[in-house]
Formats: C-alpha cells, structure tokens, sequence
C-alpha cells in the first residue's frame, strides 16, 4: 500500500488522462490513478519515466489510501451515468473538504445538480473544461474551471503549471461559480463546431468548385494560416490534405466517408442559446449540417433524381482564394460573436459573473479553437467588458466591413454553382440582419394579433395594442 504520498488523484486512464498524468508529473507533481481497466493502469505503469511519481491501482480504496488530505481527485470519465457511478462509489470514502474536479465534458445541468448533492456533504466539487486533445493534455491544455474560488486556491498552482502559456500567461483563469466552467466549455465546443463546418465549406467550394487537388489545398490552408486566419484548425487542415492512406495509394482525406459523427456538446450550445433567446445561427447550421451529413444513402438517391446547377466556375483561382480568405475571416468573426453573445447573456442568467475577456484570453493557447482572431477578441473585451455583441465594437466593425464585400461574392458562387455554403449564407445572415435597424418583425407581429390576438407595440406610443383585423374566414 502506498500511504497518502500523492498530490493528485486522476480517475480514467485513457488516453486523456494518463496524458494529463504525464503531464502533472512533468511538473512535479505525485499523482495516483485509478481505472477498472488493468491493461490501463499497466499501461501508466510502464510507460512512464523513472524520475515520476506515479502509482496506478484499479483497487478504489488503495487509490483513496494513496492521496494526501485533502484529496484532491480529476475525473476523466465519459459524460453521463459514469460520472455519477464514479462519484458515488468514491463518496463514503472522502472525507470534509476534498476535492472532485469533474475534467470531462459534462453537460452544465449535470453538473449543477451534482455541486448541490455534494456541497451537503462537505465535499467540494468543480466543473472543469479541458480543452486540447490527446496533444493537448499531454503538453499543455486550456483549461477552464469553474466552482467554488475557495477549492480553487487549492489547485490554482497545479493548473497553472500544466496548462499551456500564451506570452508566459498561463491558459487558465478561475471562471465564475457554480458550473461555469462546464458552460465555457459547452459553447467553445460549439464555436469549434461552428469553424469546422465553415472550414469544410471553403474546401468544398475550392475541391468541388475551382477543381483543386490534396497538394493545392495543403499549399492554400498552409499559405493561409501564416494570415488573418493563423489557427489551430486551418493548420491541422493543412496538414489533413497531405496524409496518405495505408491501405490505398489515395489521400487519407478522400477515404474517409462523408458522414460526420458528433457526441453533443454543439447540440446542447444551440438548445440553450434558443433557451435563452440569444440567435447562434452559424453554430445552429453547423450542428444541422452534421445531421445532414449522416443522411447519406437519401442524398445519394436525390443526387440522381435532380438536377445539378449547370453553372460551373469560372473565374481566377487566385481571386477565389483571396476572396474565401478574407470571406472565411469575416464568417469566424461571427462564430466567435455568437458564442461570446450567449456567454454574455449565460453570465448574467446564470450568475456566472465570466469576464469575456479572460476566457478570450484562455482561449489563445491549448484549445481546439485557438486563432490569433481571439487576440483581438480579447483587446476588445478589456476596452469594453459589457459588450453585448462583438460586432458593436470598433475593431471589429471595421474588419467586418473590410470584408463583406468578399463574403457576398463567395455566397453569390455558392449559389450560382449550387454548391452549398449554409454556414457562410448564416454568417452572411446574421450581419445583414444585425445591421438592418429596421427588420420586417412588425409584419409577424400583425400576423400573431391578427389570428391570435397576442397583442403588438406601436412606433409612436407606449403600450400594447390589439386590433380587431378585417378577418377571412377562407
Ligand atoms: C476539445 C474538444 C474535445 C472533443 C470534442 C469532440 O476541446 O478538446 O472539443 O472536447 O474532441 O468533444 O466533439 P464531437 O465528438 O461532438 O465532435
């Protein structure tokens, strides 16, 4: 038995955690794991390196026995009915002022209920966003806490050594009460949702469109990530058109079947921003895309049921990666807008009490969704914390009207050539819509008074008002 040696406890040693294992210990620090599966705790046996402090068990109370008070314990279990599991089998084992930290993406709801259980008994409990991948963990992640301040003192040193630094700043800030730290993580999932699909648009457009190949495609992403639009996401793409298949002579990348995968968290972005009435199209379409894609064998059968566009392009290729470049910035502003307008909307409904500017700020290093964008996205939140809507501050009025000119023509291509652009157009919709100070809303509001009698404001009086409309009955 190995007697309370251990700073930190991790639950699941999959590849998430025995990398955040590694990586706690890189920095010093003695951590035990536990898992069920003994081929997993093998595994962190003997890969690890002879100057760490690391014990791996699948036996609960000799993982319990190993921890120094209080106990401070990471979860990396999948969302749902296994955290619960995990937690309440640890529970009759800890004791006052121990510390859960649940690192998965659980969603926020779960995570409010289980820090109302556990505040009853005296045990701490945090929701923690980790974000970065496999590479992520094992190097340097971002990470995004929220909970109780008090519990997180006691961890502020650990995660601030892990995690990965921007300009020596670690990419970690304490969030805000409560779940809020499993909130952030819910919409920067949606964000990336959001990027990604915007990203697989471009490549349709210049695969399908202009005819380009895997080494054109490598060579553009590439060109394009040393600009405006430098991020995690354009690199990995590039890197993407490159990779070979082993089991063919073919790129990897025209393998792969056309039909995407998803766990929720876009999902779950969307239903509570319609929750909360704050408009997400770009995230929305995203996740509806995703569906779509799933649809496979229907949209094989239309394919040959309909007929294409017969309108091919036919302009420079040169302008058209220009164009898409300038278009794709424009539309990742937009992304990046709505996420940051529902977390806006989240602090305030929620409580959580978020500084925009600091998880801009986390958001540069470590995670899927970091961009040299969030630069400054984080400038504009320090000159103005309340901002309601990104595209009301000065930088980013500017930089969006440098760029809508190019996002028309892009939509216009789309439309012409029948190749569809939906995160684009949404994009597109969504700026048009917010710069529009007059709407056609009074036109729905007439329709709900004229069969519902739900009532409408006028222009040039306070008050509500229903009118007894000239009604047809056929
Ligand atoms: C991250 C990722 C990570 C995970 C996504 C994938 O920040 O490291 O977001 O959390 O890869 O949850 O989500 P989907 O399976 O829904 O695409």
């Amino acid at each position: 038995m190995e007697e309370q040696k251990y700073d930190y406890g991790m639950i699941g040693l999959g590849t998430m955690g025995r990398n955040l294992v590694y990586n706690m210990c890189d920095h010093g620090f003695a951590v035990a794991g536990l898992d069920k599966d003994t081929t997993k705790v093998e595994a962190l046996k003997t890969e690890k390196k002879s100057e760490y402090k690391v014990y791996s068990t699948s036996d609960v109370k000799e993982f319990i026995a190993a921890l120094k008070q209080p106990r401070v314990i990471l979860l990396l279990v999948p969302a749902g009915p296994p955290v619960d599991s995990v937690i309440n089998e640890l529970k009759p084992m800890l004791s006052k002022d121990d510390l859960i930290m649940d690192c998965g993406n659980s969603h926020y709801t779960d995570t409010n209920i289980r820090l109302e259980k556990l505040a009853k008994e005296n045990i701490n409990f945090m929701g923690v966003g980790v974000s970065g991948g496999e590479y992520g963990a094992r190097f340097g992640p971002s990470i995004m806490p929220g909970g109780s301040k008090e519990a997180y003192k006691l961890i502020r040193p650990m995660l601030e050594a892990v995690s990965t630094k921007v300009n020596g700043v670690p990419c970690v800030r304490f969030l805000g009460p409560g779940s809020a730290g499993h909130y952030v993580k819910m919409v920067h999932n949606g964000i990336e949702y959001a990027l990604m699909q915007l990203i697989s648009e471009a490549y349709h457009l210049l695969k399908v469109g202009a005819g380009m190949n895997n080494d054109q495609l490598h060579e553009t992403f590439s060109k394009w990530n040393e600009g405006m639009l430098q991020s995690y996401l354009i690199s990995i793409t590039a890197d993407i058109f490159k990779q070979q298949d082993n089991l063919t002579s073919n790129r990897l990348v025209d393998m792969i079947l056309d039909s995407a995968h998803q766990k929720g968290t876009g999902a779950w972005t969307s239903e509570d921003a319609m929750a909360l009435q704050i408009p997400v199209p770009v995230i929305d379409t995203a996740v509806s895309m995703r569906d779509l894609s799933a649809f496979k064998d229907d949209r094989q059968a239309f394919q040959q049921l309909v007929k294409a566009s017969e309108v091919k392009f036919s302009g420079d290729k040169k302008d058209l990666i220009n164009t898409l470049e300038r278009a794709l910035y424009f539309s990742m502003i937009t992304a990046y807008t709505q996420g940051m307008a529902l977390l806006h909307e989240a602090s305030k409904e929620y409580k959580y009490e978020l500084r925009l500017s600091d998880i801009a700020s986390i958001w540069r290093g470590g995670c899927i969704i970091r961009a040299s964008l969030l630069e400054d996205i984080r400038a504009a939140y320090i000159a103005q914390p309340d901002l309601s809507n990104l595209m009301l501050s000065g930088i980013f009025i500017k930089k969006l009207s440098e760029s809508q000119k190019d996002i028309r023509q892009i939509v216009h291509t789309g439309v012409d050539t029948g190749i569809p652009l939906p995160a684009f157009m949404s994009s597109l919709s969504y700026y048009d819509s917010y710069r529009s100070g007059w709407l056609p809303a009074n036109l729905l509001q007439a329709q709900r008074d004229y069969f519902g009698a739900h009532t409408y404001e006028r222009i040039d009086r306070k008050g509500t008002f229903h009118t007894q409309w000239n009604q047809k009955q056929s």
